[in-house]
């Protein structure tokens, strides 16, 4: 079995900094904590809304950490140039829509495919590996390889939000998924949703290469941490 590659996904951290607008948590110290405790990978998303992490973070966060940085982004004009003057080390494509609380679905490769084809080809050409963050599903699959990209992100939010038999469905559906596309000479990720609870079943894919994990990852952090951050205030006020 391959050492699988964690990518640490801290948009969160970015979230709580602009509930404020100010300074803290800065998501560059994030990222370098993250680097430090051993993440293989830094994830951010460059909202097109910009509600969490901040043109200025993405290139703060590329120039100053030594491990790769995988660059979320819809596929938009905006967003590709950005993209481009950054040279992150990967860039995930990835559906959005201003409402949604957090990415929902696969993007649909199927029905962009020629614009997709066209941006994958820049980035190729820039030296940018290119992953597309999709369902686990034929067309899909099929279309992502069409397009160009070296691999792909299998969208797990589902099987996180399912249970029983149902998750064990998906979870069905996502290790053909996983097989087809190696089949196809696709490297496979997935993310969404995992955490220590339901992530073993997917890590243990043959054939997985990387898990990217944000929220519950940044949800245990702000708990775990609580208790040190009120007693160093405690200690100044006794
Ligand atoms: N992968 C992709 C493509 C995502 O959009 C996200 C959420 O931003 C994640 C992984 C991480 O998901 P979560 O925060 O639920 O762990």
């Amino acid at each position: 079995m391959l050492k699988l590659v964690l990518g640490v996904n801290i948009d969160h951290i970015a979230t709580l900094r602009q509930a404020r607008r100010g300074l803290e948590p800065d998501p560059l110290q994030a990222a370098l904590i993250a680097q430090k405790a051993g993440a293989d990978l830094i994830t951010i998303h460059l909202r097109e809304d910009r509600r969490h992490i901040q043109d200025s973070d993405v290139y703060k966060i590329k120039e100053n950490i030594n491990i790769p940085l995988n660059l979320e982004m819809a596929p938009v004009p905006e967003i590709i140039e950005i993209a481009l003057k950054v040279k992150p080390y990967k860039v995930t494509l990835v559906p959005e829509r201003r409402e949604e609380i957090t990415t929902e679905g696969g993007l649909n490769v199927v029905k962009l495919l020629p614009d997709i084809k066209r941006t994958v080809k820049r980035f190729i050409e820039s030296g940018i590996k290119v992953s597309m963050f999709i369902e686990a599903d034929t067309d899909q699959i099929l279309a992502t390889k069409e397009s160009g990209a070296d691999s792909l992100e299998i969208h797990t939010g589902k099987y996180a939000n399912s249970i029983g038999l149902e998750r064990e469905k998906i979870l069905k559906c996502i290790q053909e998924g996983v097989l087809l596309a190696k089949g196809l000479g696709l490297i496979v990720h997935a993310g969404h949703g995992l955490n220590e609870e339901n992530m073993d079943a997917i890590a243990k894919i043959e054939g997985m290469e990387e898990l990217n994990i944000g929220h519950s990852i940044i949800s245990r952090a702000a708990l775990l941490g609580l208790s040190q951050a009120i007693g160093d205030i405690k200690k100044r006020i006794i």
